[in-house]
């Protein structure tokens, strides 16, 4: 009886230390599993007017003259201007058939936002994820706008 009890007491700080690692655990999984909602979600069946609907809002009243700091503030340079990312000279001119049916902007919007829904043949897919999360629309406007006219 006396042993009993003893085991019941010892048990409880065991239980509480065990639920609160399965609980961290819960909460870690969460983190990981959600760490790839940060990217925009691609459909399933693409379209030419797929993401057009918000591209041409982003694009309604940019400025592609902001484009060059905006590379530089993002640090999308230390990617693409090295051998680690395509350069961006030219995208303007291929975007329109990297992923048909999407159209150059549409293609352009979809590489920033969900970057792993496309990756250019003979690179990795290493660019970061929560791009659409650190800009405002008006630097992803004015981003999409100046890559366009590369
Ligand atoms: C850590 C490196 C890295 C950074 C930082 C980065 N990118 Fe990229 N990016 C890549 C790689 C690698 C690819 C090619 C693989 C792929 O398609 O995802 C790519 C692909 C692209 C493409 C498609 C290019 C093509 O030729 O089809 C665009 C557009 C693009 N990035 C824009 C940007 C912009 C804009 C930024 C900054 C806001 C940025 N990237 C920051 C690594 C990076």
């Amino acid at each position: 009886m006396a042993q009993s009890s003893q085991e019941s007491i010892i048990g409880w700080p065991v239980r509480i230390v065990a639920v609160a690692f399965v609980l961290i655990g819960i909460i870690f999984l969460y983190f990981f599993i959600t760490f790839d909602d940060e990217t925009v979600e691609v459909p399933e069946t693409l379209a030419s007017t797929t993401y057009l609907d918000v591209v041409d809002s982003l694009l309604a009243n940019a400025d592609s003259t902001n484009g060059p700091q905006l590379l530089v503030q993002f640090a999308c340079t230390t990617c693409h201007e090295t051998v680690v990312a395509p350069l961006f000279e030219g995208l303007g001119e291929r975007a329109g058939e990297r992923r048909p049916p999407l159209t150059a902007a549409a293609y352009i919007y979809e590489s920033i936002v969900s970057p792993s829904a496309y990756v250019v043949d003979g690179y990795v897919d290493v660019m970061p994820r929560n791009f659409r999360q650190r800009m405002t629309d008006k630097q992803l406007g004015d981003l999409i706008a100046y890559l366009l006219e590369l």
